[in-house]
């Protein structure tokens, strides 16, 4: 098996995790832990669950970001980011780095604080707001993923 296979596989492989792993916080945690009557234990419940798969997730983005820029580099395909036809190669490296950006900038910098602070506030209001934001960031994601199969495949041109 070639190396590019093997970066290929591993490509999609964290892809699949990250954005299943999205999936599953944005489907089946928030929504459950948003129907908990007690608003104010939303939030620790929350985070005890997203504290487990932000590690993993950091992980998934690097080695996507990784392998996406190597078989980039090793097929020579700069030229594509030129071309309005390959908008699909653009919306994964979009999406990349604004998980990139809260992942790794925002989130320890801003996000935490700022999610301290609110849901000490307003605990009910935050926790919808945070449903909204990975809901937006999922259909994004979900989007990237179909054109990026269907343009590595020919289906886009
Ligand atoms: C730095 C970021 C990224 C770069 C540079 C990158 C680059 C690439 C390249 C070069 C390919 C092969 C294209 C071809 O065969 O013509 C590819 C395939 C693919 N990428 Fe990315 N990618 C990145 C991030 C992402 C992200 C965030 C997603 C998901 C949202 C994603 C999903 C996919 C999928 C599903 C394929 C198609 C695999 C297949 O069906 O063969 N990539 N990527």
């Amino acid at each position: 098996m070639d190396i590019d296979a093997i970066a290929r596989a591993l490509h999609v492989l964290a892809v699949v995790h990250w954005i299943g792993g999205l999936s599953f916080v944005t489907l089946v945690v928030l929504p459950s832990v948003n129907r908990h009557p007690i608003e104010s234990e939303r939030p620790a419940m929350f985070e005890a669950m997203e504290r487990s798969f932000a590690p993993q997730a950091k992980l998934s983005v690097l080695t996507a970001g990784l392998t996406g820029f190597f078989l980039v580099w090793r097929h020579d395909l700069w030229d594509r980011f030129l071309e309005a036809g390959m908008w699909w190669m653009h919306g994964m490296v979009a999406i990349w780095a604004i998980f990139t950006f809260v992942l790794f900038v925002a989130e320890p910098l801003v996000l935490h604080r700022w999610f301290a602070a609110r849901t000490a506030r307003v605990p009910g209001a935050t926790m919808r707001l945070v449903a909204r934001a990975h809901a937006v960031l999922l259909a994004l994601s979900l989007a990237a993923t179909a054109a990026a199969v269907l343009g590595a495949h020919g289906a886009l041109y």
